[in-house]
């Protein structure tokens, strides 16, 4: 996996558990008020990823697909709570405006599919994930880190996959 920039990591994953596994590593550190962006076309793995990074989190509940409803709610046992949004059916931003993120992360940590589609409303202070769909089983995931918490999160993610930066 190589070290872009110090602000970048780039992971080449070769199976859906493998993108789930690197879900989990991240999932295990978020908090509420972090957000997590996932960019990248049907099928490249945006709710694969979500799944990995909510049962690392602790959640007691299942990862879905939200298909009618744009945001679910996950719990852990202790309370705390991870919101999963994605964009994809939003019409317009007036629409996105209504999901109020800010009440959500003073209570939460936020996932976000299809963030492209809600892009100014999302705080500027975030990870950026793209997902991209290269053959086969192989996706290229590259993570981007937006503000100092961001690049924490990627220093934790460099020591735990990599032994080091
Ligand atoms: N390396 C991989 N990482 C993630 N998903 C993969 C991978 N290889 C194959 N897949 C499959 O691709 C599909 C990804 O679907 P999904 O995670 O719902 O994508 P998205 O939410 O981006 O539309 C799943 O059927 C998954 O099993
Ligand atoms: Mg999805």
């Amino acid at each position: 996996m190589p070290i872009l920039d110090s602000h970048t990591i780039e992971f080449f994953s070769r199976s859906p558990e493998q993108t789930r596994r690197v879900g989990m590593r991240i999932g295990a550190e978020i908090k509420a008020g972090d957000i997590i962006c996932l960019q990248g076309d049907l099928g490249a793995g945006k709710t694969t990823f979500t799944q990995g990074l909510a049962q690392g989190w602790g959640s007691q509940d299942p990862v879905s697909s939200p298909t009618f409803i744009i945001v679910n709610m996950y719990r852990r046992a202790n309370g705390a709570k991870l919101f999963h949004l994605d964009a994809y059916r939003l019409d317009s931003v007036s629409e996105a405006e209504e999901l109020d993120l800010d009440s959500m992360l003073a209570e939460g940590a936020l996932i976000i599919e299809w963030p492209e589609r809600i892009g100014g409303l999302i705080p500027k202070e975030r990870m950026w994930v793209a997902l991209d769909h290269i053959e086969g089983e192989h996706r290229q995931m590259r993570f981007n880190a937006h503000g100092k918490r961001y690049d924490d999160l990627l220093e934790f993610m460099r020591q735990s996959m990599f032994g080091g930066s």
